[in-house]
């Protein structure tokens, strides 16, 4: 049984290096997963892949099934999740096709189904999350990219947003003085409903872009897929080289 799942993001949508078993479908009473679970190994070590935005990547962020994802992954045994996500950089060392570890997130994402502690005359729950990922998975994959010669960014403050659509330049400005380095729209709820689930989940981020107004040019998608496609060559091999250890 795999303790260990990957949630692929935008251009992970399959494991090139996962060597597959079989893929399971389930349902869950916050509804279906954005997909089936697959099984497989990566080098020998048992790991399940969900990609967030569905196998034929039809999902938006704001449309992901945050709840259902996680709550399939814990059900089925899951105890530590590698989210891999595709960002846009403000910070100036945030360059495309950079591989970053956040360690902090401002959220302002809204409306998404965002709690499992929400049924009636049930005693609150209040999560810590003072520290959003989970500092031991953070420090292997720390580790493993400096193995891999991955000259990745060890911490940056997420800012999630809503999508789908991409940020104004002034948003961008207000999240750089908020103290964001990094911009995507699916860090958020799905950190916190890993903390709620007590599962140790950590996020590595591949920057696609620029975020907007940062290179005073408008953001062109062709570039966003080149660099996720060179990014995501470096986050298979970063795998490849933690894996085995976790
Ligand atoms: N903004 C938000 N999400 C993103 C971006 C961006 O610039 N690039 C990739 N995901």
């Amino acid at each position: 049984m795999a303790s260990l799942a990957i949630i692929g993001g935008t251009g992970l949508t399959t494991l090139k290096n996962l060597e597959i078993e079989h893929r399971q479908v389930m349902q869950t009473p916050f509804g279906e997963p954005s997909g089936p679970i697959t099984h497989g190994r990566i080098k020998g070590k048992a790991v399940v892949f969900l990609p967030r935005h569905g196998t034929g990547h039809t999902i938006p962020p704001h449309r992901v099934n945050y709840r259902a994802n996680l709550w399939a992954l814990q059900a089925i045994g899951v105890r530590r999740v590698i989210a891999v996500a595709a960002v846009g950089g403000i910070r100036r060392d945030m360059a495309p096709a950079r591989i970053v570890f956040p360690d902090q997130i401002i959220d302002y994402t809204w409306s998404r189904q965002h709690t499992f502690f929400e049924r009636d005359n049930e005693p609150v729950v209040h999560i810590d999350f003072t520290r959003p990922y989970c500092d031991e998975l953070r420090d292997r994959l720390i580790a493993a990219a400096a193995a891999a010669g991955i000259d990745a960014i060890e911490e940056a403050t997420y800012g999630a947003t809503q999508g789908p659509r991409l940020e104004t330049a002034a948003e961008v400005d207000r999240m750089a003085r908020d103290g964001c380095d990094i911009v995507g729209m699916t860090g958020m709820p799905e950190a916190a409903l890993a903390r709620e689930l007590e599962l140790c989940y950590a996020t590595c981020a591949v920057v696609a872009n620029w975020a907007a107004g940062r290179d005073g040019q408008s953001i062109a998608m062709e570039e966003i897929e080149q660099n996720l496609v060179q990014g995501m060559q470096q986050v298979r091999t970063l795998l490849e080289e933690a894996i085995p250890g976790l």
